[in-house]
């Protein structure tokens, strides 16, 4: 079991005392935009980054949007432990919004170095008043006990925890959760394969496959390289799908579900003539300005791959399915908490559907690549098994070990990769990714 170090209490002895008269004027605008940005990440899935590009959000000043941000991800990434400390002292839920500036204090004062004070105060004044008592309460009790217990198993909602323990074992899941409380660095594809030139600037390491890994933060439009375009954030294992289609120039590839685009910037800049296709309007917009930024070109359709009716066929087909990606919990952790077992069934069927429409684009001897940043078996191995029981025209078309800079560890023996967010030392987004390969025209 791991402990969390103890907040630095003052006072004396681990006593909370009341706010010395010396403190700042506690940030209240910043903590208030906290709990607005929790109460949307905890409300619906892609809540948080609509709450992230809202004018609330953006009025603030770029040092309290700074706050306000780093505050909701350690809350996030931390929500297990948080709430199973919350629970062992309450009774029953509180009355909105007590429970979410319980969270924020506490993130606060074990994580983001917070005074205990000024986590506290701010937690107390931003509560109406009839709940004032409890928050006060509740949080300096806590404070003031044992520390909080951050167990792996403890990161995950219990239901997905058991979920990967039946999927990958005790070992691997308690591995996967134990990612959830790192802060994630940012893994950066290259235009120009190689561009070493990048790294001292970036700050970054070189990973095997060819990508940069930076502890840069902030904007990323101010880092070197953003604005001359050379290169685009993606995560280490989201370079992988795009690899193994092993485009090259002269090839006609479809990426089908395509935005925001990184599949696609690699897939051209690898020389393929590429036609990307996506349903959402608003996401090929990102996919379109990513095309701008880096001089690459692509063709771009707004359309629903079930019914697009384009007869033509490619040498490769990439089809990064939309999934309940709980493999993206490092940069995303507020898709644990909305996950729900009944949509990874749905998103299931979805695939199954995407995968029959996408194989009917695959020239006789080319190509199918189908990924999902998901760590849900329905979401991977169950779908690659189905397809291939259904498509005699396709057999599986091996990743070799090491391919693309896949990690060893990943390497499934049906010859798909079932990547887990702590091979390769750690780091990287779950996913899984299947490569088939067309046997006869039918
Ligand atoms: C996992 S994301 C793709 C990420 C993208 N490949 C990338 O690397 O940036 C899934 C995408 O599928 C798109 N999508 C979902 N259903 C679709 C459909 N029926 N037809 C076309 N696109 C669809 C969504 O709009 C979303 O952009």
């Amino acid at each position: 079991m791991q402990t969390l170090p103890q907040p630095d209490l003052p006072g004396t002895g681990r006593g909370v005392t009341e706010t010395p008269n010396s403190a700042p004027a506690p940030a209240l605008a910043a903590r208030a935009a906290a709990l607005a940005l929790l109460e949307a990440a905890l409300a619906r899935r892609g809540g948080l980054d609509e709450a992230l590009s809202s004018g609330r959000y953006l009025r603030l000043s770029p040092q309290d949007r700074g706050f306000a941000r780093a505050l909701v991800m350690a809350t996030l990434r931390h929500l297990g432990p948080i709430d199973r400390a919350l629970d062992s002292r309450l009774k029953r839920d509180p009355p909105a919004p007590a429970r979410g500036l319980m969270r924020l204090g506490l993130a606060q004062a074990f994580w983001l170095d917070t005074p205990v004070f000024a986590a506290v105060d701010t937690s107390v004044a931003l509560a109406p008043k009839p709940l004032r008592g409890l928050v006060n309460a509740v949080l300096r009790g806590l404070l003031r006990g044992a520390p909080l217990s951050e167990d792996p198993e403890a990161l995950a909602p219990a239901w997905l925890y058991a979920r990967w323990r039946a999927a990958f074992g005790d070992e691997d899941a308690q591995a996967i959760a134990a990612q959830i409380a790192l802060e994630p660095a940012t893994d950066l594809s290259l235009r120009e394969p190689g561009d070493a030139a990048m790294a001292g600037p970036l700050e970054a390491e070189a990973l095997p496959a060819g990508s940069l890994r930076t502890r840069l933060r902030g904007d990323v439009a101010g880092w070197p390289g953003f604005s001359e375009g050379r290169w685009w954030v993606q995560d280490v294992a989201a370079a992988l799908p795009a690899r193994l289609t092993g485009a090259r120039a002269g090839q006609e590839v479809l990426d089908v579900c395509a935005a925001p685009g990184g599949k696609t910037l690699q897939l051209a800049a690898a020389g393929a003539r590429v036609t990307a296709l996506d349903r959402s309007a608003a996401r090929l917009r990102r996919l379109e300005a990513g095309l701008a930024r880096t001089g690459l070109s692509a063709e771009v359709i707004a359309a629903d791959a079930l019914t697009w009716p384009d007869p033509r066929r490619f040498d490769a087909v990439l089809l990064d399915a939309p999934c309940s990606a709980t493999g993206t919990f490092r940069r995303h952790p507020d898709v644990l908490w909305n996950a729900r077992p009944g949509d990874i069934a749905a998103l299931a069927q979805i695939q199954a559907a995407m995968l029959v429409a996408a194989a009917t684009r695959v020239k006789a001897g080319g190509r199918l690549i189908y990924s999902v940043c998901s760590l849900e078996p329905e979401e991977g191995e169950a779908q690659a098994r189905d397809f291939l029981a259904g498509h005699g025209d396709f057999a599986i078309d091996a990743i070799s070990p090491g391919e693309g800079g896949a990690p060893e560890a990943s390497l499934a023996p049906e010859g798909w990769l079932r990547i887990l967010p702590h091979h390769a030392g750690g780091g990287l987004d779950g996913f899984f990714i299947a490569r088939f390969k067309r046997m006869s025209p039918s």
